[in-house]
């Protein structure tokens, strides 16, 4: 009886999925990108198409992907048979808005740990090539996609759409965690369950990636991931301006997801033989959870991502929030002082140092003007430079290169070297605009201020590149009608720029700044050797930012500063910015002399311990979205060293906190349990103390950690006992 019912219903679901998949087509062959965990599985259809056919862990007999269905098209031109949100779209010579796209050739070769297949599609009736390019980071389980796309017709095509890639799932439910904020609110992350219809996450900012919404995310398949547990893909775009991740569910609950720059008033005329080269796209799979995805992305970034991933770092004592803009000579050599008394590599000095008709004394003025104020500093730079030395401590400086006060003789000199609307009034961010670094004549000063800086003071042992706004009145007089470009040109233009610096000076650290933590990209960083996370240096807020950026950015890349914001004890403080590359922001002569022994202790501890957090797996143990407090831990490879970062938030009451079960750790080894970096003095509440137990025990029943109370903090070090 059953079976009479059931056929109408199976012949019409056979009917509707033939409708749904009209182009669905038999699989000629297929192309694995693959790493030493992961599958991404290509097929290239009887009709020529690509398609995806898988993402996840990989298989053991590849024959086994032949039993997938070509499904969904890999990378979907717009203007044919496509009835949801496209990869690409382009408007032909002949005002013809279609693309098909059949595969033409396919490459792979394999360089150590790195795999590269290339896969170059054409359109049957346009001299339109598209060409997918991967490379599968073997070990790092992370794949990096970016594509390209070239005409032979006669005039510029337009491009209205042009996306890094495009990857589809399956799955029963989808959530997505995507990191969202403002000025000094970086990094909140939310996680929601994906309805049907589209949602974006984007910026227009043009300068900058980062401010409103971050270019990274997870979507976990089916349930929310947690830490350890869940199928979950993790992406960013490495793209220091517009970006655009779209994630679309259609009416079979099958999601694509696009990523690549905002098309948001960025329509591309290009020209017929240029290549229009995407930003890369990153992302990683991981089916246990968040934090095997994370360090992924950390390895990753270490080897291949970040600037000097796998050197050393400065610690450093910055004079911003010490000085802000009130500083001389005397005061800055008695900075160098602190500096060497505490025990810090280097002194970085902040803005205010420039500026002689316009002094900037605020920041009202004299952004652009790059010579040191006489008044300020009459024995200039280098002066500053030897006096650091004499003391025992390295300088380093802070530059703005793009940006211009009005008020300031590089505005008065070029007034076309900014962006604004001809006919309009200009539109001010923190006092100033944006110069035109489309044109090349600014990419030339920007270049030789850094150039001519550190020819003449070679010993500057730093930078700080500082962003301190976004496009608004968006206007390139270089590009004249070419104005759609300018987001684009813009930040080919920076990366030219520091592709030129870089040949130059490929070893001096650069911290990316952009008015807190506004670049903070794998498009940049490739360039810089870290980043300032956020202007909210107060230790509470920090440890949700430093926690947001954790899952995609390995701890040597995030500048953790001590500073006077918040109403926390110093020893919080410092733990809290021992997390990642520590910095010192905070007049050193006002601490009384324990506050000062703990913070040249502290100094010493993070240098002895420094590897295992930069270069160590990080394990993020509690959560302070979940509970009122946040424990992290990293291991080393050889799990013979651990370190645990525990701070309370604001438990609502004494001794609420349960243990916390380790990880990271090898069950047959004996680790001894000791808590460090703790103030003059003052004795551990530590049950655990000097004790000595066994991993499995440590995995299987946890620590309870010593700080129980609010806004107290621990640092506890497990050390192999052989
Ligand atoms: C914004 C940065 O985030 C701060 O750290 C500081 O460098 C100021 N700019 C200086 O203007």
């Amino acid at each position: 009886m059953k079976k009479i019912f059931l056929l109408p219903f199976f012949l019409f679901t056979l009917l509707n999925l033939k409708a749904q998949f009209p182009a669905a087509s038999q699989t000629q062959r297929q192309i694995i990108v693959g790493t030493e965990n992961t599958a991404l599985v290509l097929s290239v259809g009887k009709n020529q198409k690509l398609y995806q056919v898988y993402l996840g862990e990989k298989l053991k007999d590849p024959a086994d992907y032949l039993s997938l269905p070509n499904l969904h098209e890999a990378y979907i031109p717009s203007g044919t048979d496509n009835l949801f949100e496209p990869a690409i779209k382009i408007l032909h010579n002949d005002g013809n808005p279609s693309l098909e796209l059949l595969v033409a050739d396919e490459k792979t070769t394999r360089d150590g740990n790195l795999i590269t297949t290339s896969i170059l599609l054409k359109d049957s009736k346009y001299p339109v090539e598209v060409r997918l390019n991967f490379v599968a980071f073997q070990k790092e389980n992370i794949i990096k996609t970016w594509t390209e796309i070239r005409h032979q017709e006669k005039n510029p095509v337009l491009l209205t759409k042009y996306a890094s890639s495009m990857i589809h799932l399956d799955a029963y439910k989808y959530w997505l965690t995507q990191f969202h904020g403002d000025w000094a609110k970086e990094m909140r992350m939310e996680e929601s369950q994906l309805t049907s219809g589209i949602k974006t996450i984007d910026s227009k900012l043009g300068t900058r990636a980062n401010m409103y919404q971050t270019p990274v995310f997870f979507l976990s398949k089916n349930i929310p991931s947690t830490e350890t547990s869940g199928e979950v893909i993790a992406g960013t775009l490495g793209w220091t301006g517009s970006f655009q991740m779209s994630f679309e569910l259609d009416n079979s609950n099958s999601l694509r997801m696009i990523s690549g720059i905002n098309p948001f008033a960025s329509e591309y005329h290009l020209k017929p033989y240029e290549t229009f080269t995407t930003p890369e796209f990153l992302f990683t799979f991981s089916n246990t959870g968040k934090g095997q995805a994370s360090r992924n992305f950390h390895r990753w970034a270490r080897n291949y991502g970040v600037m000097d991933g796998n050197g050393n770092r400065l610690s450093l004592l910055n004079n911003w929030e010490a000085t802000f803009f009130d500083f001389d000579e005397p005061k800055l050599t008695e900075l160098f002082g602190g500096a060497k008394n505490l025990g810090v590599d280097l002194f970085l000095l902040d803005d205010g140092w420039f500026g002689n008709k316009y002094p900037r004394s605020n920041d009202r003025a004299g952004l652009g003007d790059w010579q040191e104020t006489q008044t300020k500093l009459p024995h200039g730079l280098g002066y500053l430079v030897e006096q650091a030395e004499a003391k025992g401590v390295k300088f380093g400086i802070w530059i703005e290169p793009e940006m211009v006060n009005p008020k300031s003789e590089l505005y008065e000199k070029h007034p076309d070297w900014v962006l604004k609307l001809p006919n309009r009034d200009e539109h001010y961010y923190r006092n100033q605009l944006v110069l035109d670094l489309c044109n090349p004549e600014v990419q030339e000063f920007v270049y030789k201020l850094v150039d001519d800086m550190l020819t003449k003071n070679p010993k500057i042992a730093f930078i700080k590149w500082d962003c301190n706004r976004m496009m608004t009145n968006t206007y390139s007089p270089y590009l004249k009608d070419q104005q759609s470009h300018v987001q684009i040109e813009y930040v080919r233009s920076f990366y030219r720029v520091m592709d030129r610096l870089r040949t130059k000076y490929p070893k001096l650290p650069i911290m990316l700044c952009s008015g807190g933590g506004g670049r903070t990209d794998y498009g940049a960083l490739k360039y810089f050797t870290e980043f300032w996370p956020s202007d909210n240096t107060d230790p509470y807020e920090r440890v949700f930012i430093q926690w947001g950026y954790s899952y995609f950015f390995p701890s040597i890349t995030s500048c953790n500063h001590i500073t006077s914001w918040g109403k926390q004890s110093l020893k919080y403080k410092t733990d809290v910015a021992m997390m990642g590359k520590m910095g010192y922001d905070i007049r050193v002569n006002e601490m009384t002399p324990d506050e000062l022994k703990f913070s040249q202790q502290a100094i010493q501890i993070h240098n002895r311990l420094r590897d295992l957090i930069w270069k160590g797996e990080l394990y993020r143990l509690v959560s302070p979205y979940d509970e009122e407090r946040a424990v992290l831990m990293y291991a080393n490879e050889d799990k013979s060293k651990a370190l645990i970062f525990s701070y309370a938030l604001h438990p609502r009451t004494f001794n609420q906190f349960s243990p916390v079960k380790l990880l990271g750790l090898d069950a047959n080894k004996k680790y001894k349990i000791e808590e460090i970096n703790k103030m003059p003095g003052v004795n551990s509440w530590f049950a655990a103390e000097g004790k000595t137990f066994s991993g499995d025990y440590l995995l299987k029943i946890g620590l309870s950690l010593p700080n129980n109370s609010d806004l107290t903090s621990a640092v506890i070090e497990i050390t192999e006992e052989k």
